[in-house]
């Protein structure tokens, strides 16, 4: 059986605890058996479940569910599944085998809803009526709508004004109730940790359950990412995984995930992590280049991958076991090398929006200075879909953003509607 370990001071919950932090405020691990998991015959059972129609089988997370948690009713968009595209074009350009792994194809167009099916679940489990989270708008996307799945309270807290309108839309339409607020995502997520403080486990349908990566049961789920992955390449591993990091919750998940199939033998040897951040909102990146010395939280975080526009990050410290136990990296990109990349990822006909590109420019750094070698295995997460920031498109064919050269434009043509004027037009 599983159980919740706290990283900070150790103390020891049962799962049916319903504990989202410890007494102490630090944050939770599931702890996985994994000796008694080691009797099962997993890449079989994981193996013989693809394909199938229902679920909890047909979810690309519940598929994995003894690497997860035991639970009865599950709160389910079939979420999970998403392909990976082997990338020939970039793959012959940077001298290595690339992959990208789309999380932006999953049911509301990004990684969030692995893991809030998993936390939400869990959240329901416990009796609670009312789920809220802090978001720069995907993790709200997909709170509003999983909680309108499971007809539940959904209530999500944003920065007025600063997030991608595809993802605004999202939570409304889906109908949850959506706060604004005078502040970024570091003043909304302190907002909910103090939430999450009231909460109490004996009287769960009075309190707000969170829905942020906080919370232990949002890592399990976004594990899956990487257990698909392995599924899909046969169970080799890749040399490296490369992913945006914003509130540093799925690079937790990753360097879990892999620690575990490592353990359990499901794979022989370990991919090492690269998380990328924008050079506007860099704390993990600078955590990493002062060696581990000192964490500092970022004041005003500014770029233009909203998603990941986080100065504070909750999980810094599971993420930093993530990199020192998979030998990974962290590093920086540019606004111009992120929406460069986006552009390249676009214009090959798979698209994502801006924070999903750092992964793409993460890798041409990499090959650039020979960390990632010539005809290494590699796989770029997309973790969000091209139409969540309409905005940010737009104006980068435009031209219209500071300081982005916008070398890749591809801008409308008016013409007259004649054939003459429309051959004209393909000369
Ligand atoms: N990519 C996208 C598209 C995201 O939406 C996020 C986070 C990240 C990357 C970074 O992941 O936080 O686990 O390091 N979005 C959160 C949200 C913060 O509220 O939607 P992380």
């Amino acid at each position: 059986m599983q159980k919740l370990s706290c990283i900070a001071c150790g103390k020891k919950f049962e799962i049916g605890e319903n504990r989202v932090v410890c007494e102490c405020g630090g944050l939770l691990d599931v702890i996985q058996p994994i000796e008694e998991l080691k009797k099962l015959d997993l890449k079989k059972v994981f193996d013989e479940r693809l394909g199938s129609c229902e679920l909890p089988n047909a979810s690309g997370v519940w598929r994995y569910r003894e690497l997860l948690f035991d639970t009865k009713k599950i709160i389910s968009r079939y979420e999970g599944n998403t392909r990976l595209y082997p990338s020939e074009k970039l793959s012959a350009e940077l001298g290595v085998e690339l992959f990208f792994k789309h999380e932006g194809e999953n049911p509301t167009g990004s990684f969030k809803d692995r893991g809030m099916t998993t936390a939400l679940t869990i959240g329901y489990a416990a009796g609670c009526q009312n789920f809220v989270c802090a978001s720069t708008g995907n993790t709200s996307a997909s709170l509003a709508s999983y909680c309108s799945v499971g007809s539940l309270n959904g209530i999500v807290i944003i920065p007025n004004g600063k997030i991608a309108l595809g993802k605004l839309s999202q939570a409304l339409a889906f109908g949850a109730k959506v706060l604004q607020i005078d502040g970024n995502f570091d003043v909304a997520m302190e907002l909910v940790n103090k939430l999450g403080e009231k909460f109490d486990p004996e009287s769960p349908t009075d309190s707000v359950y969170v829905l942020n990566s906080v919370n232990p049961f949002r890592i399990e789920g976004q594990k899956t990412i990487i257990f698909e992955i392995l599924q899909q390449l046969n169970w080799n591993a890749p040399d490296w995984i490369i992913l945006p990091a914003g509130n540093l919750g799925n690079t937790s998940a990753f360097g879990k995930a892999i620690s575990e199939a490592f353990k359990l033998g499901l794979i022989e040897r370990k991919p090492r992590i690269a998380a990328v951040q924008a050079v506007g909102a860099n704390p993990f990146f600078k955590y990493f280049d002062n060696g581990w010395e000192k964490f500092e939280a970022m004041k005003n975080p500014e770029t233009i991958a909203t998603a990941i526009k986080i100065g504070n990050p909750q999980s810094f410290l599971r993420a930093r076991r993530a990199i020192e136990e998979t030998n990974g990296v962290v590093l920086e990109v540019s606004e111009n090398e992120i929406m460069d990349a986006k552009a390249t990822i676009d214009a090959a006909g798979i698209g994502c929006e801006p924070a999903s590109a750092c992964s793409l420019a993460g890798i041409r750094q990499l090959a650039k200075n020979g960390v990632i070698q010539k005809n290494e295995r590699v796989v770029g997460i997309l973790t969000g879909h091209l139409l969540k920031d309409p905005d940010a498109t737009i104006n980068y064919h435009a031209g219209e953003l500071a300081g982005i050269d916008s070398a890749r434009a591809n801008q409308p043509q008016q013409i007259e509607a004649s054939v003459k004027a429309f051959l004209a037009t393909i000369k």
